[in-house]
């Protein structure tokens, strides 16, 4: 039986990279069998080209481009793979990030992204999408106390963010049934909480 593809979205500072582990012990405590991945990467390639994307200054066509171009080698060769091989597959970010980040944060049309994403995906969609929603001044004090030195997006300013939340609200509303909205401004064990009631419904 195929298994289930589930993503983690949020603004930098929301805390899914602090649940994503946790989520998947949680199914894996179920009797599945995991795979834990992210988004930009997953793969060689793909974590090549994550250091492009995140370090190095480029035109925004092309920042779309590479980071569809790492999704696509991440479908091939791992997502669609080991989901056809039963696992079950949690990535930290997918699709919803570039229409919140390329599409809201840097204001590329989504008709653009819309393309890429049917040239890309070929109809192919998360089964469910947790989004980590915490309002952005809470974000960016996460992210000042827990982050060195802030990559190309974790250096943008407020309402870049606010860009990114609206555009993935906007997301929420296009897609309802694929969604689960997590109140991520509470503390890790609340969330846990939230998150528990989401995997008792799967
Ligand atoms: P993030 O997932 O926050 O990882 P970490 O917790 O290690 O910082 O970092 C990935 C960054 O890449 C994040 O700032 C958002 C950005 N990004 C995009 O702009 N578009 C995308 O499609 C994806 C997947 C990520």
């Amino acid at each position: 039986m195929r298994g289930k593809f589930i993503t983690l979205e949020g603004i930098d500072g929301a805390g899914k990279s602090t649940h994503v582990e946790w989520l998947a012990a949680a199914l894996r405590a179920r009797g599945r069998d995991v795979l834990v991945t992210r988004e930009p990467g997953g793969t060689p390639l793909g974590e090549q080209l994550r250091e492009i994307i995140l370090h190095q200054p480029m035109d925004l066509a092309t920042e779309a481009l590479l980071i569809f171009a790492a999704r696509r080698e991440h479908l091939a060769r791992r997502i669609l793979p080991s989901l056809a091989a039963g696992m079950w597959v949690v990535s930290d970010r997918f699709t919803d990030a570039t229409f919140a980040y390329q599409g809201g944060g840097r204001q590329m049309p989504f008709e653009r992204l819309d393309v890429l994403e049917r040239w890309v995906q070929e109809g192919f969609e998360p089964d469910l999408t947790l989004f980590f929603d915490v309002p952005v001044a809470v974000g960016q004090a996460r992210l000042r106390a827990a982050t060195a030195s802030p990559d190309r997006f974790e250096q943008e300013d407020p309402t870049f963010f606010e860009r990114v939340r609206a555009a993935y609200l906007r997301r929420v509303a296009e897609a309802p049934a694929r969604f689960r909205i997590v109140d991520a401004s509470r503390t890790v064990p609340e969330v846990r909480k939230q998150l528990e009631v989401v995997l008792s419904t799967i």
